[in-house]
């Protein structure tokens, strides 16, 4: 009788049918497409990078189920088919009776705090995302994260701290706290998840003091997959029935569907209040569209409608949280700092710690990513003192963490490619000593870090 057997291998669940050729580049080709770009890997052109690990958002591969649903979408611009599906979808998997579509998420956070939220009011999260918080800021409100205390290696670092936000409430008057928002998964912590019970009591906090309670769900599913893997309770549970459950905890959210939407554009804001759904549905026909678009395109809508269900299948997210465990584990048995475990869509290398030799207005995140690129033609991200270090009095000050962040798009790196990754990192890690800082010769009062030019020190 033949036992079965455990395999160690991440094998995608897919196979692939269609390719997008990469180009390799030499070491001094990248030097020189560096020295045009001005240092700044945001202005390199996509074609000169191998890996590109810039972001997750929009970057995914469509499956041959969406790439058929585009053919036949309904581009009616009033009461397109596209539209209710997409609607059916969002209503199935959230449980949200008003789905107001928009381009993408900032578009859906736009709309919302522009009808909730006036001067000096506060914002809570676990943490909000940078579009969030600017947003919150744009409407003259205060967006305040309150992050769980432990930020040891827990599972669910994502977590909000619930005593904080009592303690909020308690000081400040629920008048001012027009809605309590969670981002899940939390982006700016790392991308760790949130477990069901840390909803549950902000949930529950939120209703004992009437407020409205919306969740930031580009990474539900994601957090779902840790939720059923780390929560006691929950091993034997669906991802969309944990799904299910999160949404049932709040009021509303608001949805880039670039991410768990498996889509290249679009977004929505989904929410249970009539008055304020028709509010916001006329506000989102002024800045997005009609209502049953709201700046998607039908095809858009009806790839959102199936990846909303792909992004909640089990092999899919086994293949998708492993591939980045299995870089994680590899990274940390070599001693390279990162923040570990790793979350959901991204691995962050704490180049702070990488790059002790450079102090953090020498920006060595900056460095550390631009080595990743010069060495193995990979682009990732700096969260460090370029991205957070301007003030607006003109002043700098260096960022709480050098970050590098490694961002996965979806269903497009195999595990050859992680393991080429895991090369490059550890080859840029082993000649660290040789890594220099940098200085901005040229930079934008806001967002400098999407157009500034830096030369090496
Ligand atoms: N909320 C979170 C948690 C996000 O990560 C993002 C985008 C948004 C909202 C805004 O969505 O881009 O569709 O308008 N994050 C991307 C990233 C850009 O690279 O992390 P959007």
């Amino acid at each position: 009788m033949l036992q079965p057997f455990q395999s160690n291998t991440i094998i995608e669940p897919f196979r692939i049918r269609t390719v997008e050729p990469i180009r390799f580049t030499s070491m001094a080709h990248r030097e020189d497409f560096l020295k045009k770009a001005g240092y700044n890997p945001f202005l390199l052109k996509a074609e000169d990078v191998l890996i590109d690990l810039l972001t997750d958002s929009g970057t995914g591969a469509l499956s041959s189920h969406q790439m058929g649903s585009m053919i036949s979408s309904d581009e009616s611009y009033a009461g397109s088919s596209s539209f209710y599906k997409l609607e059916a979808a969002v209503r199935d998997v959230m449980g949200f009776k008003y789905v107001i579509p928009t381009h993408q998420g900032r578009a859906a956070e736009n709309i919302l705090f522009s009808r909730l939220a006036r001067p000096d009011d506060i914002i809570p999260s676990n943490g909000h995302f940078d579009t969030t918080r600017a947003h919150i800021e744009y409407a003259g409100a205060v967006a305040v994260d309150l992050p769980c205390a432990t930020l040891k290696a827990g599972p669910f670092n994502g977590n909000m701290n619930t005593d904080a936000l009592e303690k909020l409430i308690m000081e400040e008057g629920k008048e001012k706290i027009p809605v309590i928002m969670m981002t899940i998964t939390n982006n700016t912590g790392g991308g760790q998840p949130v477990s069901m019970s840390n909803l549950q009591k902000v949930s529950a906090i939120a209703s004992k003091y009437g407020i409205p309670f919306f969740i930031d769900a580009c990474r539900f599913a994601e957090n779902a997959w840790f939720i059923k893997t780390r929560e006691k309770g929950y091993e034997e549970t669906l991802p969309i029935d944990i799904a299910r459950e999160i949404f049932s905890l709040a009021d509303g959210c608001t949805m880039s569907a670039k991410k768990d939407g498996m889509s290249n554009m679009g977004g929505f804001l989904a929410l249970n209040d009539e008055k304020l759904a028709q509010s916001c549905k006329s506000l989102g026909i002024l800045t997005e569209g009609f209502s049953t678009y709201g700046g998607m395109a039908g095809y858009d809508m009806e790839t959102v409608a199936i990846g909303l269900y792909e992004s909640l299948e089990e092999d899919y997210l086994r293949y998708r949280i492993g591939s980045l465990q299995y870089i994680g584990k590899k990274l940390n048995e070599c001693g390279i700092p990162l923040i570990y475990p790793v979350g959901g869509h991204a691995i962050y290398l704490d180049a702070g710690q990488i790059l002790t030799h450079v102090p953090p207005l020498q920006y060595p995140g900056w460095s550390f990513n631009v080595a990743l690129y010069l060495l193995g033609g990979v682009r990732g991200c700096e969260i460090g003192s370029v991205m957070f270090g301007s003030q607006p009095d003109g002043t700098e000050k260096p960022a709480s963490h050098e970050l590098v962040r490694l961002a996965f798009p979806r269903r497009v790196y195999t595990q050859s490619h992680a393991d080429y990754l895991i090369e490059v990192i550890l080859s840029a890690y082993e000649q660290r000593k040789k890594l220099g800082g940098y200085r901005i010769i040229e930079e934008q009062p806001v967002l400098r870090h999407f157009s500034c030019k830096l030369l090496p020190l």
